[in-house]
Parts: structure tokens; sequence; C-alpha cells
């Protein structure tokens, strides 16, 4: 039954029945991919990812060519034969034979072959139907407040800009080696630092990997960690830290990191980070409403859960699974609270989520604001990060959308703010956990 890219069509039909019949994300079937060569598994990925990016519009394709739905294993193959032709410009022969492969290579599917040949030939004449179709919009949950927070054009302009797959972007160790390793990787240097090239390939082939300059890293989710300030030498507490792209860029900065996440298996990632960059950060798996530090933090950088609406360009999956917003606001504000009583007087906080929803930056922000006298908010200065003035709020907040640089390739949606913990009234005798309270670093 193997014939080229069947073993890539298999697995990309098996993350698309993942995301769309159980609601799983494409981060959370790596499992699909495991027996597949780098190779393979970067082809299932980006047919599983580009599928789900234009659902609408392959599925409105679709439509007038069956009577009714098909059973799951022809629809999915019927959608990534489509994004073959209709999106990758695959010749009709190979995708629509792939798709028959693929169905009759299913148990309980091999009768399903006559329909989807069928089908999958007229779609190969369809090319004036997918112009036709309208491109998919943001998801409804997303409409509304992105919207109501910074207009409709906005919102169509951010809508455009996650149809289009983003760039790999890397953040480099050694900051004064940019030039050098653009040019080896053939790769651009964004204002902001980073190292922007044209994604695709196994990542882990290209030149740098494998010493550890640099790591991959949207530009959005690079800025964060740098509203900080300079931390050499800083005791830093990075709350929510897997898999661990900002520790790394405080570790590079040098400060005295603790990594702390509660999922082990996000954790891994950072370790091999941490292994293969030669940087050094005391990593600690651990949920934060269990956990207590010895000793307050010069600083915490703070990089909350949140429904990640800023990286839908990055995980087309996102708008298809289910979500609900409230809960996550809820641990937003809890974290929140908890890292603050972890700050030392004087020290900064940065909050941040790579979400466009004000729901989970602005709003969270202003409430936290107004509940803590002891907190003030310390503007973001554009220049030191290398972003344009606009990228920073009328409250000194960094916001970053996807439908910014679109002539540069975007960037992931982000909101980032900081706050300086005002020094206290009097001097406090405790320290987190409730012992004797001795400040390190500073
Ligand atoms: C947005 S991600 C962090 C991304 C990370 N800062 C980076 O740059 O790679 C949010 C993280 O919060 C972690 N998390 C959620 N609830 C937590 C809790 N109660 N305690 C500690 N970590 C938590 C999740 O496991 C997840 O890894």
């Amino acid at each position: 039954m193997s014939s080229p890219g069947h073993a890539a069509r298999a697995a990309a039909a098996t993350l698309l029945a993942g995301v769309l019949d159980a609601g799983r994300t494409l981060d959370d079937q790596a499992d699909a991919l495991a027996s597949l060569a780098p190779a393979e598994r970067a082809r299932a990925q980006r047919l599983a990812g580009e599928t789900l990016r234009h659902l609408g519009r392959i599925d409105a394709v679709l439509a007038p060519h069956l009577r009714k739905p098909p059973p799951a294993p022809a629809r999915h193959a019927l959608r990534l034969a489509a994004t073959e032709m209709l999106v990758d410009g695959t010749p009709p022969h190979a995708a629509v034979d792939g798709a028959v492969r693929l169905v009759r290579s299913q148990r309980r599917a091999t009768h399903l072959a006559g329909l989807v040949n069928a089908v999958a030939r007229r779609v190969a004449e369809a090319r004036d139907a997918w112009e036709a179709a309208p491109e998919d919009p943001l998801p409804n949950w997303l409409a509304g407040p992105v919207g109501a927070a910074w207009g409709l054009d906005a919102a169509a302009a951010i809508a455009a800009a996650h149809r289009r797959p983003a760039p790999l972007d890397l953040t480099l160790r050694d900051p004064s080696e940019a030039a050098r390793w653009a040019e080896a990787l053939a790769a651009e240097i964004l204002p902001t630092g980073s190292l922007r090239r044209v994604a695709g390939g196994q990542v882990s082939m290209l030149p740098g990997f494998a010493e550890g300059a640099w790591w991959v890293q949207d530009a959005g989710a690079a800025l964060p960690a740098r509203l900080l300030g300079s931390v050499r030498g800083r005791r830093v507490l990075d709350v929510c830290a897997a898999p661990g792209g900002k520790t790394l860029q405080l570790a590079a900065a040098g400060a005295e990191v603790t990594a702390l996440d509660v999922s082990p298996g996000r954790l891994k990632r950072l370790d091999e980070n941490l292994a293969r960059t030669g940087l050094a950060a005391r990593v600690v798996a651990a949920d934060a409403f269990g956990w207590e530090p010895e000793a307050e933090y010069d600083a915490i950088l703070l990089d909350a859960p949140c429904s990640a609406s800023g990286t839908i360009r990055r995980h087309p999956d996102l708008p298809h699974l289910p979500r609900d917003l409230k809960p996550l606001r809820e641990l937003q504000a809890r974290l929140f609270a908890r890292a603050w009583d972890w700050l030392a007087p004087g020290g900064r906080l940065v909050y941040a989520t790579c979400s466009i929803l004000p729901a989970e930056g602005e709003d969270q922000a202003a409430a936290f604001l107004a509940g803590r006298p002891d907190a003030r908010r310390i503007a973001a200065d554009p220049k030191a990060i290398g972003a344009p003035v606009e990228w920073v709020d009328a409250a000194g907040a960094l916001r970053l959308r996807p439908d910014f640089w679109p002539g540069r390739g975007g960037i992931d949606g982000f909101y980032a703010t900081t706050f300086e913990r005002a020094a206290p009234l009097r001097s406090r005798s405790k320290r987190p956990g409730g012992s004797t309270r001795g400040r390190l670093g500073g």
C-alpha cells in the first residue's frame, strides 16, 4: 500500500481527525508522527496545518459534490486532496490517487474509495469555485471582541494574517553574532534582533542548531522578556516557563533563572534546549499554587496560559478547537496575584499573554493595577527593544497583533506590560513560605 507521500497523508489524516473529531491540539498529537522520518513528519504537519488554515474554503468547494456529509475517513481524505491540489498545486493525478489509497488503507473505509475518487476528480477541476469561495474569517469567539477592540478593518487584516503561514524566527544566544548567523542561515535581521527566514525544511539541519547558537522563537514572543531590562546577575523567576523560549533569553542575558511550570512534559523541551545551548536555569516542575520560593525575586516574568489567539498563524488548529475563556481569565488573575507576592520591593514583573483579546491582556492589567496600591506601571521603551513606537499603547504596554509588519511576514500577537513593586512602608520581616526573608542577587 505504500506509495510516495502515503505515510505523510495518513499521518495528516490522523492529525485532522484528532483536531476536528476529538478536540486535540496538533501539538498534543506528537504520537501520530513518532514513526515518521523527519521529512515525512514535516510534510504531514504542513498538510494538516494548511488544511485547517483553509478549512472553511475547502469545505465550501467540496460541498456541491457531496449529497450528505461523508463518513470521517472520506471527509478528511477529500479535504487533504483539496489542499494538495488547490493550495499546494500538487498534480491532480497524484493527489486523487493519494486520497484513494488513503481510504483503502483504513479498515472499515475501503468501501469509500469510489466516492473519494469521484469527488476528488471533480475538485481537481474546481479551481474557479476555489477562487470564488470566501476566505476563512476569524472564528466567532474572536471576531466580536477583536472587532470591538480594534475595528473591523483590523479584524479583517488579522484574519488575512492567519491565512499566511508564518516565517521561521530564531533568537540568538549571543546577539552580537547576528550578522554572522544571518549570513549562514540566509536570514534577515529584524529590527527587534530576531533572525527571520522562510519556514520549511528540517530545523535541526540548519547551521548553528547543533552548537546551540539559537532557538526557534517568534519575533513577538521574544519581546516580553526584554521588557525586564538588564537582568544580568539578577534572580529572575519565569513563572509559566515551558517550553522555555523566554527562560533561554533570560539565561542568555545573564540572569540567575528559576523556570517554573506545572507540565513536566513541556519542561522536557526546555531541558533539551538548555543542554543544546549550554545555558543554565533551575528548572522546577510544580504548580504555582503549591510551590513557594526560598526568597523573593528581583524580577518575574509571568507568561500566563491563555487562548493563544495571537498565534493562530502558527497554530491553525486553534480556531477549530473548543474553548472556554472564563477559567483561563480566572487562572491568569490568580497567577498574577500569586507571582506578585514573590517579587522583592523595587522589583519588576512583566505580565504577558500571546493573546489578541483585551480580556486576557489590557483588562487583566487594568484590574490588577486597580487592586494593588503597591504596583505602578512602567511604560515599555520601544527603542530599547527595536520596536516601532506605535506598538506601545497609551498605558505603556506592548501590544502586538498578527497584522503588524505585513510586509515583513507578520508577528505573533502578544500583550506584555511591566509593573514595579513599591518599597514597603515598613520593612517586611517575612519571606514567601513564612521563614525569615533573605533577598539574593540585586
Ligand atoms: C503560554 S505558556 C508559557 C510559554 C513559555 N513562557 C515560553 O516562552 O515558552 C503557559 C504555561 O503555563 C503553564 N501553567 C499553567 N498553569 C500553571 C500553574 N498553575 N503553575 C505553573 N505553570 C502553569 C503551562 O503548563 C504552560 O506551559
